[in-house]
């Protein structure tokens, strides 16, 4: 199997190395316009095989959408990522001719691919991909909610003193900070409701730290995070290329699906080898569904801004 990164910066590296060091893929082709970068990146991963015990080839080029080539997944993380006391939704102008012409281009190559998009703002983004490349709407999946849900699941884990790992949970919406929606009702801890152990205040306070989670990193770091962002979108991958038919909150485009039509917003998935392959209903309750509608309002006007892009 071969998975291409463009973009070899923070997330774009982090999500090659945990696709290597996982054995997710045979092959990683890692791709950045900056000459050499994405060359010292891949060749400084690659050194670490015999060490970590992998042996997937990580392969780095400039701009070279021809080593892209039959790509089974391409990942987009191009663009500039945000800086502390900017939102994600700011990034709209520079993000979105990057993301339209990288989609064009890898498509020219990998007319087959499953296109995953990390560049914020990642929904709107996503629609982008989806309407500069006219792919089927299972072909191309926002990553927010994976990344957005294990965020919520750590602040659980947290608030519970409890393994992360026992711990179950999504959040859908958009991927933004007013726009995500932690679902703290579905949340659980090995099956019993979390709401059995832990105060409203605290559960508000985890849905709350969850929804500025990348806000909260990109003020401590000076940039935005990636190993999180690296780890999801790997997770995703995964679902993918071994067909693992894995449930998981994606910013996919919605015909008519929780009420909404048009748009590319986080809903759970079933993401296999064809992609997006079911979305899943969870019944969402009125102020669940009225949270939803919100956001997919903010999403929705956000995407206006794509009108002049996408002339
Ligand atoms: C984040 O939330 C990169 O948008 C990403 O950290």
């Amino acid at each position: 199997m071969k998975v291409t990164v463009v973009g070899a910066g923070n997330v774009g590296a982090s999500c090659a190395e945990y696709i290597a060091i996982k054995s997710i893929a045979s092959e990683v082709v890692l791709l950045d316009i900056k000459e050499g970068f994405a060359e010292g990146k891949a060749l400084d991963l690659m050194q670490t095989a015999t060490t970590l015990g992998f042996n997937s080839r990580i392969k780095g080029v400039t701009n070279d959408y021809a080593a892209t080539a039959g790509s089974d997944v391409v990942v987009i993380t191009s663009g500039v990522p945000r800086k502390p006391g900017m939102t994600r939704e700011e990034l709209i102008g520079i993000n979105a001719g990057i993301v339209q012409s990288v989609s064009e281009s890898v498509l020219k190559y990998s007319p087959d691919t499953i296109i995953v998009v990390v560049s914020n703002p990642m929904d709107t983004m996503t629609y982008l991909a989806l309407k500069a490349t006219g792919l089927p709407k299972n072909r191309v999946i926002g990553m927010g909610g994976a990344l957005d849900s294990s965020r919520f699941k750590t602040y659980l884990s947290l608030a519970l003193d409890k393994p992360a790992n026992d711990i179950q949970g999504m959040v859908i919406g958009g991927h933004g900070d007013t726009t995500m929606i932690p679902l703290t009702r579905l949340a659980s801890y090995n099956g019993t409701p979390v709401a059995q152990h832990l105060t409203k205040d605290v559960l508000d306070k985890v849905a709350a730290d969850t929804m500025v989670g990348g806000a909260t990193l990109t003020k401590l770091l000076g940039t935005s995070a990636w190993y999180a962002p690296g780890a999801s979108v790997s997770y995703l991958v995964d679902s993918i290329v071994n067909d693992q038919k894995r449930m998981i909150p994606c910013s996919v485009f919605l015909a008519g699906e929780y009420n909404q039509d048009d748009i590319c917003i986080g809903v759970p998935c079933i993401i296999g080898k064809d992609g997006v392959e079911a979305i899943i209903d969870v019944n969402l309750n009125t102020a669940e569904q009225e949270k939803f509608d919100q956001s997919a309002t903010a999403v929705r006007n956000m995407n206006q801004a794509l009108n002049e892009v996408l002339k």
